[in-house]
């Protein structure tokens, strides 16, 4: 089976048990987003913004009641009907479709912003290095894409995360010592992979981006192991606030990276 395949029919199916936002709750990476949306993205008012890889579009929400129209794109059918679903009942108009990364009939120039979270993680790097592309194509002159994605800097810190394991509702992930390691790991969407800082900003520049890396997030690795979402909240936010910066060699540490990459003008 393909890698797209696999991720069609991953969606397809995981999203059929409910989803954060099937139970109006916010997903496990939403306050470090938020975050990230507020500092990077603060002015979208109608703007053009296309979300990457949407999922059920609970980013795609949030962007269209900061202002920007909204155009989202997911290759699981099943996460854009969600999202029709969800955008009909809380009232919002968002254009969906049903695409590919890599290959997105999106209009060439058309978006003042690309915006992607955890997307290109589930992608091979060819299809990454297309998708990255097809950023680069549908934004305008002066645009500007970003993506927010799990970061591994460091091997060690990797190893022991498989070893530690994730009770949350929706996306949980049993230690590498547990019996349902191996059922887990065959049907993980996860390819092996990349993630390191100095790899996306080689794929951005590739395609000709200007692109700028920042690291976000160390002590929200945390944040999974409980499901109290007030405590979840105030981990990220203090985090992202002011605790990362607490961490001598943090480089290694973060969890998060965003990439933001710039289509000049004169590009
Ligand atoms: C971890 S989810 C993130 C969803 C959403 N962006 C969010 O932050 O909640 C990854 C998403 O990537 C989508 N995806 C995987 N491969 C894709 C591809 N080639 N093109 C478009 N979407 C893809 C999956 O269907 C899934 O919705």
């Amino acid at each position: 089976m393909s890698n797209k395949e696999k991720q069609k029919t991953y969606y397809d199916e995981k999203s059929k048990g409910g989803t954060y936002w099937t139970e109006g709750l916010p997903m496990p990476h939403f306050y470090p987003n938020k975050y990230v949306f507020d500092k990077l993205l603060c002015n979208v008012t109608g703007k053009h913004v296309v979300d990457f890889g949407c999922g059920c579009g609970q980013f795609s929400y949030y962007l269209s009641k900061k202002g920007a129209r909204v155009t989202a794109f997911d290759i699981s059918k099943k996460n854009i009907c969600d999202l029709n679903t969800f955008a009909k009942e809380y009232n919002v108009f968002i254009p969906s479709l049903v695409a590919s990364a890599d290959q997105c009939p999106l209009e060439a120039e058309s978006f003042d912003f690309v915006f992607g979270s955890a997307i290109l993680h589930h992608l091979e790097l060819d299809e990454e290095k297309d998708a990255v592309r097809e950023s680069y194509r549908m934004l305008k002159k002066g645009g500007m894409a970003i993506f927010i994605e799990p970061l591994i800097n460091s091997k060690l810190l990797d190893t022991i995360r498989e070893y530690i394991p994730i009770k949350d509702k929706y996306n949980p992930r049993p230690s590498k010592f547990s019996a349902e390691f191996r059922k887990y790991a065959a049907e993980d969407p996860h390819p092996v992979r990349p993630l390191t800082s100095a790899h996306f900003k080689k794929v951005f520049s590739d395609s000709g981006f200007k692109v700028q890396i920042k690291e976000i997030g160390i002590f929200n690795r945390l944040d999974r192991l409980t499901r109290n979402q007030t405590i979840r909240k105030w981990i990220s936010t203090s985090d992202y606030y002011f605790l990362q910066y607490l961490v001598p060699f943090r480089g290694k540490f973060y969890r998060n990276i965003v990439v933001i990459a710039e289509k000049e003008e004169c590009g």
